[in-house]
């Protein structure tokens, strides 16, 4: 079967913990889109692995996927294994064949069009890692893929079509100086390096098939999202979003498994007990001050990739309503809990104020969801309480406070939470339900 994990907010839900916890089960961990702008940490025997393309189950001795609905640097790629290996594992690592490959160029494209886009205030604030042109040149039937640097012609006959173009697009629109991020000769010696050593490390597949086959032996696959539902490229918040699919559906088109396949299995919505966002966009709930200050410092809310200081807010149930409907989430995880411990009150975006009405539902237009106003609700808060033992004492050790916050949820998303993060470290968690039992 297949269980399938998607963020439910602006990505940096805790979604790599909660892989991490169920991938146990799992044979095979697969990412269905994105690339090396998320990024996770994970703690194993007290190890900690910072990863933002491989899938972090392969630290546990799993198959990790890279499908054909992300977009891969090899750059990137290669790093990772190569420090997994130097730390003495053996990573299984199978990448798409038709998983879009980010080239030099895609990078600095990435760059100069958020500075062009800043001199208007209009940034999307970016991880700068090409992943907006990468998808950008797929859609227009211009990209590489992995298939292809593994065959000498085809590599080059890609790249003498597409390399001109984004040289005279940087330099006689954008006035830049290009160099050999731009050169076709200097493109084709790398990709065929990064082809030699795929073929060599035998990681190509075609991931349909691949996955496929796996399923019907009998394995349990688990299905990374990266980022989360608001950012979406079709329903987040454009243009602030990314440019692919969190959402549960590209599980299916990222990987080549059925629809059927993916809906036969589970979808666990991963919720932060509020919320945080490190690009641009509207954040009806968010906060600033002292509290956010609070928040911020306590949940340890800065990029893992790009380092940024995270915006904060309190959970915004109309976006999760969204979520929910869009992804058919089975069950919840909700993290962080322990970083509202302390707190006097707490609010929740209960709905939006927008002309008079109330919305229980994030608006299709990002620019009237930047002028709906939250209706709250509070909240008492909770205690600090000691993650390992309301670990070990399970959903009913949690202070009430925070029992009757997870309830409302529970209600207002109709769905039930199968997981509950108390903590930073693996062990601190409550597991109600395992998805794949
Ligand atoms: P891009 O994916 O680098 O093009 O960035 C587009 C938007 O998505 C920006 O607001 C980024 O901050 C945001 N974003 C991309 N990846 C992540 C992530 O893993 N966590 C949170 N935000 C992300």
């Amino acid at each position: 079967m297949t269980v399938t994990i998607v963020g439910a907010q602006l990505g940096d839900e805790g979604k790599g913990g909660v892989v991490d916890i169920f991938g146990d089960a799992a044979d095979v961990v697969v990412r269905y889109q994105g690339g090396d702008n998320a990024g996770h940490t994970v703690v194993v025997g007290g190890e900690e692995y910072k990863l933002s393309l491989v899938p972090s189950g392969v630290i546990r001795g799993k198959t990790g996927v890279l499908g054909n609905g992300c977009v891969v640097n090899p750059e990137t790629l290669f790093e990772e294994i190569d420090a997994l290996r130097e730390r003495g594992l053996d990573p299984d690592v199978r990448v798409a064949r038709r998983a879009h490959v980010i080239l030099p160029y895609h990078r600095v494209l990435d760059g100069i069009e958020e500075e062009a886009k800043a001199d208007d205030d209009q940034e999307i604030g970016t991880t700068g890692r090409g992943i907006g042109p990468t998808y950008e040149d797929k859609v227009g039937r211009r990209g590489v893929r992995v298939g292809d640097l593994l065959d000498p012609d085809v590599l080059r006959d890609r790249l003498e079509y597409a390399v001109p173009q984004k040289r005279t697009l940087y330099e006689d629109v954008y006035g830049g100086d290009a160099g050999d991020e731009f050169d076709v000769d200097a493109i084709y010696e790398r990709c065929r390096e990064y082809g030699e050593r795929i073929s060599e490390e035998n990681m190509a597949v075609n991931a349909g098939e691949y996955l496929a086959d796996r399923v019907d032996a009998g394995e349990e696959l688990m299905l990374e999202g990266a980022q989360g539902t608001s950012l979406d490229i079709d329903h987040g918040d454009y243009p602030f979003v990314t440019s692919s699919n969190p959402t549960a559906g590209y599980a299916a088109t990222g990987t080549g498994l059925g629809p059927t396949v993916i809906g036969q299995g589970e979808v666990v919505g991963i919720v932060k007990a509020y919320l945080s966002r490190v690009g641009s966009g509207p954040m009806p709930t968010e906060l600033d001050g002292d509290l956010a200050e609070y928040i911020r410092d306590e949940g340890g809310e800065y990029g893992t990739v790009t380092g940024r200081p995270r915006r904060v807010g309190w959970l915004d149930v109309p976006m999760l309503r969204h979520a929910a409907r869009a992804n058919g989430f089975t069950g919840l995880a909700i993290n962080h809990l322990d970083v509202l411990a302390g707190l006097d009150e707490l609010k929740v975006g209960h709905a939006y104020e927008l002309d008079g009405e109330e919305l229980l539902a994030t608006p299709a237009s990002t620019e009237r969801w930047s002028e709906c106003e939250p209706v709250f609700r509070s909240f008492d808060g909770w205690e600090e309480f000691d993650p390992q033992a309301v670990a070990d004492g399970g959903y009913d050790a949690l202070p009430a406070a925070a029992r009757e916050y997870v309830e409302y949820l529970e209600d207002e998303l109709d769905t039930p939470t199968y997981v509950l993060g108390v903590g930073p470290g693996r062990e601190e968690t409550v597991v109600r339900q395992d998805p794949f039992e």
